[in-house]
C-alpha cells in the first residue's frame, strides 16, 4: 500500500516586491539579483502570521477534495517561522479551520520541511495510524529576514502550499521512494543565533540582529549543489529511471543556479524542471508544494507522471522523493 497526494492548493500574499524595491535602499541591482539568483520578484505578507498563509490554501485544498473537515485526522505544519514557539502552528491551524477530529504537530527541517513532512505523513497513512493528513508547507520568511543585509534580503519570500495525503488504491501510484539526509555539522552555515534556549532573546540579542537569519551563502550554495545532486541521482538509479523517464524535477527554489546544476547532474533538460523562483523567491517549506499546485492548475502535471522532488536546507537537511503523480486537477 502506498500513500498519495489527493488534493493540493497554495496561497501567496498579494503584495508583490520587485527587485527595484531593494534597489531603492540597498547597495544592489536588479541585474545582480537576476543573474546570481534568478529572482525577479517575491511576495511579502504585510500582516498576519504563517497560519494566515496556510488557512486560505487549506480551505481550498479541502474544498477541492470534497471531504468534510471532520474527516481530517492529522495536521503537519512544516515551517521555520511558526506563529509561536508554542503552541504549535498545527494547533493554531486546527482551531482556525475547525478541524475538530485532528491531532497534529510542527516539523522543523527548513527548506526540506515539505519533503520530510511528506515522508512522515506517508508513513502515518501507510501504517494505518491516519487516514487523511493535512500537510502544510509554509513560511513567512519576512518575519526573520534581515532587510538591511543585501546577502539575504533579496532571496526570500512568503507563501504556503497545502496538500492532503491519503491511501492510494493502486500501489504503483503515489509516494514510491524517498531518500532523506540530516547533517548537523552544517548548522554553522545557516541558522538563527538567538531566540531559542541556547541564547534566549534579550535587548542585546535584538540589538545585535541575532534574531535574523545567519547565512554563509557561499558554503550553503556549495553543499546544496552537491547534496541535491547526490540524492536525485541515487533515487533515479535505484528506481531504474533514465533522464527521459523523469517528467518533472521539482527542486526547492533557493537559487536558479542550484536548480540548473541539479538538473545537469541528472541529465535532464530545462523543460523537465518546475521553476517559479523568478516570481516568488525562496519561500522555504512552501516552494515545492507551490510548484506542484501551480503546474497542476496549468494542466502540465498529469496523472502517471514521474515526479522527483528535491530539497536542501538548514541543518543541513536534504532529500529526494519519487512520486508517481496520481491525480488530475
Ligand atoms: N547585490 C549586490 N551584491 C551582492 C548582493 C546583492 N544583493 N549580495 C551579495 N553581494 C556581493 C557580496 O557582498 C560579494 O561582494 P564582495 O566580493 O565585495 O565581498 C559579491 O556580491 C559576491 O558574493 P558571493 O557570496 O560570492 O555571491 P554568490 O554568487 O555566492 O551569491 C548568494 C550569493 C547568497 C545568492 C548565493 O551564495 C546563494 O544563493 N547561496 C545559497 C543560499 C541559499 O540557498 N539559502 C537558503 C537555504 S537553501
Amino acid at each position: 500500500m502506498t500513500a498519495t497526494i489527493t488534493s493540493i492548493a497554495h496561497y501567496l500574499p498579494p503584495d508583490v516586491y520587485d527587485n527595484s524595491y531593494f534597489e531603492s535602499y540597498l547597495d544592489t541591482s536588479n541585474e545582480w539579483i537576476l543573474e546570481r539568483t534568478g529572482i525577479h520578484q517575491r511576495r511579502f505578507a504585510k500582516s498576519g502570521a504563517t497560519s494566515d498563509l496556510i488557512v486560505p490554501a487549506a480551505e481550498q485544498c479541502i474544498a477541492k477534495r470534497g471531504i468534510s473537515k471532520d474527516e481530517i485526522d492529522c495536521i503537519i505544519v512544516a515551517t521555520v517561522t511558526p506563529d509561536h514557539f508554542f503552541p504549535s502552528t498545527a494547533a493554531v491551524v486546527q482551531n482556525k479551520l475547525g478541524l475538530k477530529n485532528a491531532w497534529g504537530f510542527d516539523l522543523s527541517a527548513a527548506c526540506s520541511g515539505f519533503v520530510f513532512a511528506l515522508t512522515t505523513a506517508a508513513g502515518l497513512v501507510e501504517s494505518g495510524v491516519c487516514r487523511n493528513v493535512l500537510l502544510c508547507g509554509a513560511d513567512k520568511m519576512s518575519s526573520i529576514v534581515n532587510f538591511q543585509d543585501r546577502n539575504q534580503a533579496i532571496l526570500f519570500g512568503d507563501g504556503a502550499g497545502v496538500c492532503l495525503i491519503e491511501k492510494s488504491n493502486d500501489s504503483s501510484m503515489g509516494m514510491l521512494d524517498h531518500i532523506l539526509r540530516l547533517d548537523g555539522s552544517g548548522g554553522q552555515f545557516l541558522h538563527m543565533v538567538a531566540g531559542g534556549s541556547f541564547k534566549p532573546a534579550s535587548a542585546e540579542t535584538v540589538a545585535n540582529g541575532e534574531h535574523y537569519i545567519y547565512q554563509d551563502g557561499k558554503n550553503v550554495f556549495k553543499y546544496a549543489v552537491v547534496g541535491m545532486a547526490e540524492v536525485t541521482v541515487e533515487i533515479m538509479k535505484r528506481n531504474n529511471m533514465k533522464s527521459e523517464d523523469v517528467n518533472w524535477l521539482v527542486p526547492h527554489q533557493a537559487n536558479h543556479r542550484i536548480i540548473t546544476a541539479t538538473a545537469e547532474r541528472m541529465g535532464i533538460s530545462r523543460e523537465q524542471v518546475m521553476i517559479n523562483i523568478d516570481k516568488y523567491g525562496n519561500t522555504t517549506a512552501a516552494t515545492i508544494p507551490i510548484c506542484l499546485s501551480e503546474w497542476l492548475e496549468k494542466g502540465l502535471l498529469k496523472k502517471g507522471h514521474n515526479v522527483i522532488l528535491a530539497s536542501f536546507g538548514a541543518g543541513f537537511t536534504w532529500g529526494a522523493v519519487y512520486l508517481k503523480w496520481n491525480m488530475n486537477d
